[in-house]
């Protein structure tokens, strides 16, 4: 019988190793936008970039293989995989949203997808009596991103995946922050997997890319005619960039989670941190939920200080971390959700979430964890003492 190579191993020796042409062990940048026609009555297995190009499909069949569906699509951006995803839906049909989606999720379906009559309700996916009820008779897609953004709120996969079946709906997960090598939806029983592969999959801040995969040949028929039809393919310098991104991912999310784990554990040892969000903390009320249906609990974290005062003085003294939107990159990225990713969400809607004005999103990259440790002393103890107690 032939061996089951694990996961880290079939990101470097899976069929795009080598070039069956050349022995390029590099997957080879095709350029062209068209293809010759060979013979006059039929196209060949190319015959325009934006229906397929052999550099896109090496990246659509790699993630294909790694979330275990059948087949993978390689679009523009994240939002650009998301977006065309939600063009599986029709007016009238209705979508059950996860309460901390991603901003730009959240933007896309209450300013752009409403206008087409698809309606929504977003909902604590944490809580599942509260998915059940708001499930509706045109509910068609029960839409999941666990753990979430940037709260860490954790979903039970398996919980919602059930319910969804029992009303004939289709679910959807975005699974930037953990990636098939902590979490394998389409196990779980999702229908389509979309990804952010700016972030971790790529992992080096370099590209802009979004993926999806499903494991229904049909779903996927459809949704490559969406991909087609709408055209935000990603192109193919993007798609090297990911499949090269993609070789390191095993080990960047190793070091990176264990990292993650020790700074959260720092973190909610100190006075001046009010909350620390990190699933892999024994108290996070996600914890076990994500102990049973992912391999680790990720790289990103968020912790909150007291008010933007003092999120402001520990951003200007913290030496390491770039302050940047994203996340999921080599060098540790600090953000401040309130100004960047959730900036598309009305201010009283994004207190209601608890993504409040104090709140910063850290993601771990590759820096020694003491010396992460070290900068993050010195920038707290810059934070003033007074504010940090909080509001009676
Ligand atoms: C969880 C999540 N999903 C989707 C996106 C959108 O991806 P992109 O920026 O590649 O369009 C992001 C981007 O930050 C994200 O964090």
């Amino acid at each position: 019988m032939e061996r089951e190579w694990s996961f880290s191993t079939k990101l470097l020796h899976n069929k795009w190793k080598v070039d069956r042409h050349t022995g390029a062990v590099s997957v080879p940048i095709q350029h062209a936008s068209t293809f010759h026609q060979f013979d006059f009555d039929s196209f060949g297995k190319y015959d325009y970039s934006r229906s397929g190009n052999p550099t896109r499909e090496a990246l659509e069949e790699t993630i294909a293989a790694l979330e275990g569906g059948v087949r993978g699509f390689a679009f523009a951006s994240g939002m650009a995989a998301i977006s065309t995803a939600f063009l599986l839906l029709s007016k009238g049909d209705h979508v059950l949203v996860t309460e901390d989606v991603y901003g730009g999720t959240y933007r896309m379906i209450t300013e752009v997808l409403n206008r087409f009559g698809i309606e929504y309700t977003f909902v604590d996916m944490t809580d599942l009596e509260a998915v059940a009820e708001n499930i509706r008779p045109n509910t068609k897609v029960i839409y999941m991103e666990t753990p979430s953004n940037p709260l860490l709120k954790v979903t039970d996969i398996r919980g919602v995946v059930k319910l969804a079946k029992a009303h004939g709906c289709l679910t959807f997960l975005d699974n930037t922050f953990m990636t098939p090598a902590l979490q394998r939806p389409l196990d779980l029983g999702v229908d389509v997997v979309l990804h952010s592969a700016t972030k971790f999959l790529a992992g080096h801040s370099d590209v802009v890319a979004g993926l999806a995969v499903v494991k229904d040949e049909e779903l996927g028929k459809q949704l490559y005619k969406l991909q087609n039809a709408f055209g935000a393919v990603l192109g193919v310098q993007d798609a090297w960039l990911v499949l090269r991104g993609v070789k390191t991912l095993h080990v960047r999310l190793k070091q990176s989670s264990e990292s993650a784990a020790a700074l959260a554990a720092y973190l909610t040892r100190h006075p001046k941190v009010e909350e620390v969000y990190y699933p892999g903390l024994s108290h996070h009320p996600g914890h076990a939920i994500q102990r049973n249906q992912a391999a680790g609990f990720g790289a990103v974290l968020s912790f909150r200080l007291a008010d933007e005062e003092a999120t402001r003085t520990f951003v200007r003294n913290v030496r390491l971390p770039v302050f940047a939107v994203s996340l999921g990159a080599v060098e540790s990225i600090l953000s401040y959700p309130a100004k960047m990713s959730h900036a598309a969400m009305p201010k009283d809607e994004r207190l209601r979430r608890g993504i409040t004005d104090g709140l910063l999103r850290l993601s771990v990259g590759l820096e020694d964890l003491n010396d992460l440790i070290a900068d993050f002393e010195q920038a707290l103890s810059f934070v003033n003492e007074r504010s940090s107690i909080p509001a009676r």
